[in-house]
């Protein structure tokens, strides 16, 4: 939520700062910003925007080449509102009543308004409604008071400030320094060749092409900046911490779209892909022709997992969704209780936590705010907390006590795809693992399951190709004002999370309900109007599915059916239908999902609308 970059250095700052901003736009889009500085004591060039970065960059464009080569220090933030409007006058960076100074922030200070109020005593003004500028503000106030060293006002405010941050300062005195903290929020410092220069991310995807080498701020840490010198982190009492420099690795062309209108479509038929990196090294043929499961997080904590009697998921969103499914993998192949809890509720709900329980927190940015919350909150309780991210290096990953990376690659369209179908291969095989360590699965079943999860990339090609007719049945959607999603058992979160993807970004209303609940109230809504997209493959509750569909029927309702290849009783019965391999029903969702993502993308494009930034949306939520 809300995007960071800064650059220090010998380059034009502008290129640098601009093409960062679009590579994190999916963090907030509502406006953006860049100050620049190249000569002491000049005032900032400062460019804001509403709306996209492309609106941003069309202004920085005016500065003339030679001048925009002597602006070798920057700041860039684009936005995803908390206070106040999306304007030009809130969108970062804020500058200081002084002048002096700039600041980008994510997050939110929540003890602005008495900040303000004090700072107002002071005689400051304010010209936007944003927590940000009271906190620059605020630093402004230490800095002039304390001889306008900016390390030691950065570090006053922020031990005065309540809230989440990651922040970077630059001042007017010295271009040549940028200050840099962060609490509850990520922010990520790449190191240029030497020390002679220094790029600034939110998450590392936009300083992977200059540099992989990099530092992860920790909470609470203040890093002094200045190019020729290593850089030097402080903690907030002002002590000096440890400087862990760390290799990254990201997939350049992950961050293009490769040919494909949209993200959301690449990553969509990146699946197949994906799930073979995920299962990549982790699930073995052995030379006998049969399976085993290699985790490594499995074998460390063997002894602490096996004692579980109590798992406890955490997550938001879609990765919640693929919590659901893990609870019925967990529990059918390891026989041990599970709940799904939204990281939101749970870290205030005061929950029952022991100490043999495992907290499984699930997140692909590794970033989600709610979700780091709840996780220190387990581990205060002393619970193993394991984590599924797909975030390399992110707070979750850091956070966790151990856990397992997904391997699907940086996602960059804001619904998520390909991490939900990594998620799902994840939790397959961890639940197969730990069911085998513990004797809950039979060697039979272990092997079926794992010899078919193989298949799973295969698989999903073979729906892919469907592509094109799930486009033409999208066609008469694009006109529904409201969707219902049904399916039982392990499809039953698929069902949920297909509302969801449509919601997000087609604006269409739609729910997802276990088929049978619906005689339970949404039955009230079923007439020609509604589609009703059910999913009735084969598996033990088939016949209890087809009964909730002859339900609809019998009431005009128009059924959109997700069925099993071949199943001619349910293409009899319904007009409309996308057929899936048949798989093992705990498979299913790796494969069902699938229609329901190209569904939502195809009514989406069809209705005219940014598939990759839906509106109000944001990829990686840092605020709770
Ligand atoms: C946002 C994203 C969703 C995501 C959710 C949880 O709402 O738009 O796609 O499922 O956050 O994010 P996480 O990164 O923790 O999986």
């Amino acid at each position: 939520m809300c995007g960071i970059v800064g650059y220090i250095g010998h380059q034009s700052a502008a290129p640098i700062l601009i093409k960062g901003l679009h590579q994190l736009e999916y963090r907030g889009y509502d406006s953006a910003g860049i100050a620049l500085s190249g000569k002491e004591q000049q005032a900032f060039h400062l460019f804001k925007a509403k709306g996209k970065v492309s609106n941003l960059e069309a202004k920085v464009s005016s500065v003339d080449s030679a001048e925009s080569a002597s602006l070798t220090t920057g700041i860039g933030h684009t936005r995803w509102a908390t206070h106040g409007e999306p304007s030009e006058t809130n969108a970062h960076p804020h500058l200081s009543m002084s002048g002096e100074l700039a600041l980008v922030h994510n997050g939110i200070i929540e003890n602005y308004q008495l900040l303000k109020e004090q700072l107002s005593g002071y005689g400051y003004q304010f010209k936007s409604q944003t927590d940000t500028e009271v906190l620059v503000q605020l630093i402004d106030y230490f800095y002039q008071k304390n001889g306008k060293q900016l390390m030691k006002a950065v570090s006053q405010a922020l031990n005065k400030a309540i809230g989440a941050y990651a922040i970077v300062v630059m001042e007017q005195s010295n271009p040549n320094h940028l200050v840099a903290a962060r609490k509850a929020s990520p922010l990520v410092i790449g190191i240029g060749k030497d020390n002679e220069e220094f790029f600034l991310g939110s998450d590392a995807t936009p300083l992977v092409e200059y540099t992989h080498k990099v530092i992860y701020l920790d909470d609470e840490q203040i890093a002094d900046i200045q190019p020729g010198t290593a850089v030097t982190i402080t903690n907030l009492d002002e002590s000096l911490a440890n400087v862990n420099i760390k290799d990254v690795d990201i997939d350049i062309s992950a961050l293009s779209k490769g040919g494909f209108p949209h993200f959301m479509q690449k990553e969509i038929f990146e699946q197949p892909h994906c799930i073979e990196n995920s299962m990549r090294g982790r699930v073995i043929q052995r030379e006998d022709g049969l399976y085993e499961i290699k985790l490594s997080a499995l074998t460390n904590f063997k002894a602490k997992l096996i004692r579980a009697r109590h798992v406890i998921i955490v997550a938001c969103g879609t990765s919640w969704h693929a919590g659901l499914i893990g609870k019925q993998l967990i529990e059918e192949m390891c026989r041990i209780r599970v709940e799904v809890e939204y990281a939101s509720e749970f870290r205030y709900r005061n929950p029952v936590i022991e100490k043999d329980d495992v907290v499984i927190a699930i997140s692909q940015s590794g970033e989600t705010a709610d979700t780091l919350a709840a996780i220190q909150l387990a581990k205060s309780e002393g619970a193993l907390v394991f984590g599924i991210v797909n975030g390399v290096g992110s707070s979750i990953a850091r956070a966790a006590d151990t856990g397992i990376y997904i391997h699907v690659g940086p996602e960059i369209g804001v619904a998520s795809t390909k991490a939900f179908t990594g998620q799902i291969t994840v939790l397959t095989m961890l639940a197969l693992a730990l069911g085998n360590a513990l004797g809950t699965i039979s060697e039979e079943k272990f092997q079926n399951i794992c010899s078919q999860l193989t298949t799973i990339p295969e698989k999903m090609e073979m729906v892919l190709k469907q592509n094109d007719k799930i486009e033409q049945l999208s066609e008469r959607f694009t006109y529904a004002k409201n969707f219902l999603y049904l399916g039982r058992g392990y499809n039953y979160p698929v069902a949920l999370e297909g509302a969801l993807k449509l919601k997000e970004i087609s604006y269409i209303h739609a729910e997802g309900y276990p088929a049978a609940e619906m005689k339970h109230g949404p039955i009230a809504l079923v007439d020609k109007e509604m589609p009703i997209v059910t999913i009735a493959t084969h598996d033990e509750l088939y016949h209890k599915i087809i009964s909730n569909m002859q339900e609809v029927q019998s009431r005009n309702g128009s059924i959109l059916a997700i069925i099993t290849e071949g199943d001619d009783e349910v293409k009899r019965m319904v007009s409309e239908y996308v057929e899936i391999p048949s798989i093992h029903s705990c498979l299913v969702p790796l494969l069902s999902v699938l229609p329901m993502q190209l569904l939502a993308y195809h009514v989406a494009v069809k209705k005219g609308l940014n598939v990759d930034m839906p509106r109000n949306l944001a990829k990686s939520v840092t605020v709770e």
